[in-house]
């Protein structure tokens, strides 16, 4: 197994920067996720570690070995597609087999009998033991995307890669793959890198998430810390739910910051970016989450916050009230019982400790801190 190093890489396609200044390392016998919104890089980069792109600029290593000039084949990585990719003439062995067939370790072919037990042990590990004689169209989709993986683990990989491999499924078969991809990568140890749009997906499976959006990693951390310590709005946003409040920073005090919103109104909260340099003065926007907002305060320091609820939603196990603060739509999740109608005033609390006070400007906020990956000086 391998950790990979990515170092500063940079790949455009004509105009278009496909991905900029990544610098990670994914960790040896991890699970770790691509997550963004269509379009912000994630197959590229995966492509990238695989050897299918070369970078305008910068370096991938596994472990010591700079890889980057050594093609797909001679990486030793598996990689799985969204659509599968299965040959629809060639049965599930044959399929399975094929990247044995063309492997070669020290310049020796497997024996067919080494190509036998290694696509049985293959069908065994996805649960497909028995099916190797059908081929794809006698197959579910769920089924066709287990000889997928079979497909990519049979080669014994070091690195297995996975774009979207649940994306085809409907949401059932889904959640029953995600379970099994967890278990294979679980059993095998195998560094993986898994590529997705679906955050829940993301943080219910990874030992590491990095946030992409347009081309950038906007924050590569665990699930809980990406969802705790936003370190841009677009995170804060992308990952769950937020209601966001814009104003100034009116003081810097140790522990917590004190903005004043558009309205006038002050609200006390934290940020979750460490080292970066608010300045009195400097516009700012404060992220509440709907499971941070109370109806009773504990805590005489607690912001107030009031609004107009203009919708009162059923979710079972809870409610959602929608409410607008001045211009703001805001929402809160409140227990069922809660007495409060649309059209109502309301009146919640958020502890300073819940409010997350973030910079404007995405990435470029992230230059400026000191010791950060993107930290630059200029
Ligand atoms: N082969 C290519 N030629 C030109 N543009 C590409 C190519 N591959 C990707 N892009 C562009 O690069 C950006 C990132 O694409 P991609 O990595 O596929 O995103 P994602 O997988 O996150 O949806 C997009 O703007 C896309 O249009
Ligand atoms: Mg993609």
């Amino acid at each position: 197994m391998v950790t990979i190093h990515i170092e500063k890489v940079r790949k455009t396609f004509g105009e278009v920067v496909a991905t900029d200044d990544v610098n990670m390392d994914l960790q040896d016998g991890k699970l770790s996720t691509l997550l963004g919104p269509s379009g912000c890089g994630k197959t590229t980069l995966l492509r990238l570690i695989a050897g299918f792109y070369e970078p305008d600029y910068g370096r991938i290593y596994f472990d010591d070995l700079d890889v980057t000039d050594i093609p797909p084949n001679k990486r030793n990585t598996g990689m799985c597609f969204q659509n599968y990719a299965l040959w629809p003439h060639m049965t599930v062995f044959d399929n399975i087999a094929y990247g044995l067939k063309m492997k070669r370790v020290d310049g020796m072919k497997y024996t067919q009998a080494a190509i036998k037990r290694r696509v049985k042990d293959a069908l065994e590990l996805v649960r497909m033991q028995g099916l190797g004689d059908r081929t794809p169209h006698q197959l579910s989709g769920g089924q066709q995307q287990r000889v997928a993986l079979a497909r990519a683990l049979v080669i014994e990989p070091d690195v297995l890669l996975l774009d979207e491999p649940l994306s085809n499924l409907d949401a059932k078969l889904r959640n029953e793959m995600r379970e099994e991809i967890l278990r294979i990568q679980g059993e095998l140890g195998i560094t993986t890198v898994y590529v997705t749009h679906d955050q829940v997906e993301a943080l219910s499976i990874s030992d590491m998430v990095a946030v992409m959006e347009k081309g950038y990693i906007q924050q590569y951390g665990p699930p809980r810390e990406i969802y705790a310590k936003p370190q841009t709005l677009f995170v804060a946003d992308f990952i769950g739910k937020c209601t966001f409040f814009d104003g100034i920073i009116h003081s810097i005090g140790q522990d917590y910051l004190t903005v004043e919103l558009t309205d006038g109104q002050k609200v006390s909260g934290r940020t979750p970016i460490e080292g970066y340099p608010f300045e009195e003065g400097e516009s700012v926007r404060c992220a509440v989450r709907p499971e941070d907002l109370f109806l009773e305060s504990t805590d005489p320091k607690n912001n107030e916050i009031s609004g107009d609820v203009f919708q009162v939603v059923y979710i079972g196990s809870n409610v959602e009230v929608f409410f607008h603060v001045g211009e703001t739509s805001a929402v809160a999740l409140l227990s069922p019982d809660v007495k409060v109608s649309e059209g109502e005033k309301i009146e919640l609390y958020a502890p300073r400790s819940d409010v997350m006070i973030l910079p404007l400007g995405g990435v470029d906020a992230l230059r400026k801190i000191p010791g950060h990956p993107l930290y630059s000086q200029d």
